[in-house]
């Protein structure tokens, strides 16, 4: 069984994606711990409804970056984990984490990496009259959405798309793309060499 954590800040849904799966089995794997940085954060409901073992880990708590990622490693060391999953977690990590997770660490992206790293892609996407938008799986570097690319997908932008248009296709993608790429970690089958592409 691959032991997950999955590190969020707001709504949830990709850990929800992730916990439906592991229930139905579809994933060969147990979310250990959610760690989330930001108290009122809805996914934390999520995480108890399934009585997951849950930490509240605030940024504002905290000096610095450094500070907040040591009491994050020393919550993620707890456990002997094979994949920590950010998912919507909106810090960034400092090497204190990404180089003690190498190749351990994932992060779901909304939008066509290297395209658009950072936030607003949505926004970005529109305002440049894009004609495809998508999602990026990556490992974590140090790199702000740098990290080698594992999965992407694909879709094709409507112009009458708008913002709430483009948010609600890009989560059903992230949705059915997140399982995926965690149920081939647990499998051994996830390919380093070779990114899996798909158009929804
Ligand atoms: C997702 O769309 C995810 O790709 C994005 O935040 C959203 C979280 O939704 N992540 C980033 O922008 C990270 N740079 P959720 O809380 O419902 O899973």
């Amino acid at each position: 069984m691959l032991k997950i954590a999955v590190l969020i800040s707001g709504n949830g849904s990709n850990l929800q994606s992730l916990i439906d799966a592991c229930e139905k089995n579809t994933i060969r794997g147990e979310i250990q711990l959610v760690i989330s940085n930001n108290p009122n954060a809805f996914g934390i409901q999520r995480a108890k409804k399934h009585s997951l073992n849950c930490k509240v880990i605030n940024n504002e708590d905290f000096k610095s970056r450094e500070d907040f990622d040591l009491a994050i490693l020393q919550e993620l060391k707890k456990i002997n984990l094979d994949l920590i999953v950010l998912a919507g977690f909106m810090r960034i990590l400092t090497p204190i984490i990404t180089e003690s997770f190498e190749e351990k660490i994932i992060n779901i992206h909304p939008s066509l990496l290297p395209k658009y790293p950072g936030l607003n892609t949505h926004e970005s996407v529109i305002k440049n009259g894009d004609k495809k938008h998508g999602i990026t799986i990556h490992f974590v570097n140090d790199v702000l959405d740098g990290g080698k690319i594992i999965a992407q997908g694909e879709i094709s932008v409507r112009q009458s798309d708008t913002l709430q248009d483009l948010k609600k296709r890009i989560h059903s993608v992230e949705h059915a793309m997140l399982p995926m790429v965690v149920s081939k970690f647990a499998d051994g089958s996830i390919c380093k060499y070779e990114k899996i592409y798909k158009k929804f």
